[in-house]
């Protein structure tokens, strides 16, 4: 579900042989997969979504579809409530009715960013509206039990692998490469993860029998600046080209939560995927990057 975005590109790429996927979006594919059928629906239209469980009949979905552009959400509280909240709730009863497995993509930002790290153990505290919607669904999709996952994905960091979606990377990569300056804030914290360990926990809490909440996050805690200079020194950019920023400086900002550090020791203990440091992750975003398409 959401199949053109930037994690569930990771998803579609990286499931082999041994599944049978059926890609939803509501657009057409935006590359071509022989592993893969594509269905181009409406989300937003129950009776759509009825008619795909009745021919497809999942053993699993998973859920990445979202409105997941903070400031949007704030000033389109709607159509972010229509598509995070109202969307998750159909697609959590059509898992019940059909008896499929629901793992459902939620965020680090559920928390109000006063407290970290966070555990799953943890109560959200959201402080904008994409996290009130995201806390909403996260309880519609918790009544399902033992049928459901809630992955809370940290800061995804990756390029685009199928699709294209809201890739950051993306664009601070473009900047650097134009030789544009990129400005990032020290004060906001996160654990970075990396969208092909992130594709692969997913395929692997859809195939399995895990239930409830998983933080999947990397291994280091670190703010946006340190992130950014990160990424700008493994892909041959000066550090130069990183600027210090108050998060202040970006007009019609939503507020965002100061440090959303998820703790990652639960899908460490239980998940086979590994959970890696965001430079093991870059190191595989490189290779993948520098790997011609099949
Ligand atoms: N990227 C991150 O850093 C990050 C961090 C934490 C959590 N998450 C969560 O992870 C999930 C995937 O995120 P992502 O980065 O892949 O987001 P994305 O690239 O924006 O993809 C989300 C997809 O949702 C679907 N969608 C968007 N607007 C819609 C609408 N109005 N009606 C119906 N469907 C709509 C679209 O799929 P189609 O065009 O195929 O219909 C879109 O490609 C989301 O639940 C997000 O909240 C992401």
């Amino acid at each position: 579900m959401g199949a053109n975005g930037f994690v569930a590109g990771s998803v579609l790429a990286q499931a082999g042989e041994g599944w049978q996927i059926h890609a939803v979006s509501r657009g057409v594919a935006s590359a071509r997969r022989d592993q893969f059928c594509w269905h181009a629906c409406d989300p937003l239209v129950p009776a759509q979504l009825t008619q795909l469980f009745q021919t497809v009949k999942p053993a699993a979905v998973i859920h990445t579809a979202a409105l997941a552009d903070i400031d949007f959400c704030q000033a389109h509280p709607e159509l972010a409530r229509a598509v995070n909240v109202d969307l998750t709730r159909t697609l959590a009863n059509l898992c019940g009715d059909f008896g499929a497995r629901l793992v459902f993509c939620s965020t680090d930002t559920v928390f109000d960013g006063e407290h970290a790290p966070y555990d799953e153990a943890a109560q959200p505290g959201p402080i904008n509206t994409y996290a009130e919607t995201k806390v909403e669904a996260e309880q519609i999709v918790a009544r399902l039990g033992a049928q459901s996952v809630i992955a809370r994905l940290s800061l995804v960091v990756g390029l685009p692998v199928l699709g294209t979606g809201n890739s950051f990377l993306a664009r601070m990569i473009a900047s650097f490469a134009d030789g544009r300056p990129v400005g990032a804030t020290e004060r906001e914290v996160r654990t970075p993860v990396d969208v092909l360990t992130v594709g692969r926990a997913l395929l692997e809490l859809a195939a399995g029998d895990q239930a409830g909440l998983f933080h999947l996050a990397g291994c280091d805690r670190l703010n946006r600046f340190e992130i950014a200079q990160q990424i700008a020194a493994r892909f041959g950019y000066s550090p130069y080209l990183v600027v210090a920023q108050p998060v202040a400086a970006v007009p019609g900002r939503a507020a965002r939560p100061r440090d959303v550090s998820l703790h990652n020791a639960k899908a460490v203990a239980q998940l086979k995927t590994p959970m890696r440091t965001l430079d093991e992750g870059l190191s595989l975003i490189l290779k993948m990057s520098q790997t011609p398409a099949s």
